[in-house]
């Protein structure tokens, strides 16, 4: 394991993802990133004050393949506990399947992409930062709420320090556990949502749980469905 800092970088995940020689649990924290990425092509906010960094998790061969899938669900426990754990007065919400809200704004994101036989999980924090104009109404930094300063790669540690102890409860047969308190934090849950099938079909649906699968359950015509995120593109109505 390997600490790589950066006043500025384009993205700490494209650095983990180039780097040749990658070790478990090596991380990337930056200051800044001038092209910070998001899920589906967005970009990543990233000014100085925020929490930017990935690090690196080599897949088990001893794993199946399959129980990755949950790994944004592990990640966005792991940042639930530790934002806990520093703020145990807020309420912190998990919105299904890879943010953190605060507030109904967004406070982190979570994006994970795999090179080989990598996982890159890169974590984007509204900390200290200043919310851009242009995304006020949906963005919210914890300084916003608490007007604290946060010791940012203090906190970085402790939660990739947390992620490695939550996967080996994962792995380890735990994953009801997880789901609870996730469930208990769904963000989603009775929101009316729009999915996106692609194609431009929209169908209208009320959120449910999360499923044991990882899955999300939408209540669509007065029957419950399934939904995969990778399948579907959700919006809050
Ligand atoms: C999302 O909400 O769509 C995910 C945002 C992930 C942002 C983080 S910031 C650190 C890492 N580097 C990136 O370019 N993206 C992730």
């Amino acid at each position: 394991m390997r600490v790589f800092k950066f006043k500025e970088i384009n993205s700490t995940n494209s650095f983990l993802k180039n780097l040749e020689h990658k070790e478990d649990y090596d991380i990337a924290i930056a200051e800044t990133q001038n092209s910070g990425r998001g899920r589906r092509g967005n970009k990543w906010h990233s000014t100085k004050g925020g929490g930017y960094f990935s690090f690196i998790l080599k897949e088990n061969k001893d794993i199946q393949q399959e129980e990755y899938t949950k790994l944004p669900l592990v990640v966005g426990y792991s940042l639930l506990k530790t934002f806990e754990n520093l703020e145990p007065e807020l309420k912190f919400m998990f919105k299904w399947t890879n943010d953190i809200y605060i507030k109904d704004k967004k406070l982190s994101g979570i994006l994970v992409e795999k090179k080989e036989n990598n996982f890159i999980i890169g974590i984007g924090i509204n900390f200290n930062n200043e919310i851009d104009n242009s995304i006020e109404n949906i963005g919210i930094s914890l300084k916003n709420i608490s007007s604290k300063t946060y010791d940012i790669n203090k906190i970085i540690l402790e939660i990739v320090e947390n992620f490695k102890q939550d996967l080996n409860f994962y792995f380890n047969g735990n994953f009801d556990i997880i789901l609870k308190k996730l469930n208990n934090q769904n963000y989603l849950y009775n929101k009316r949502i729009d999915i996106d099938l692609g194609f431009g079909k929209i169908i209208e649906g009320r959120a449910k749980e999360i499923d044991k699968t990882g899955q999300l359950k939408v209540e669509v015509d007065s029957k419950l469905k399934l939904f995969n995120v990778g399948e579907i593109h959700i919006c809050k109505k």
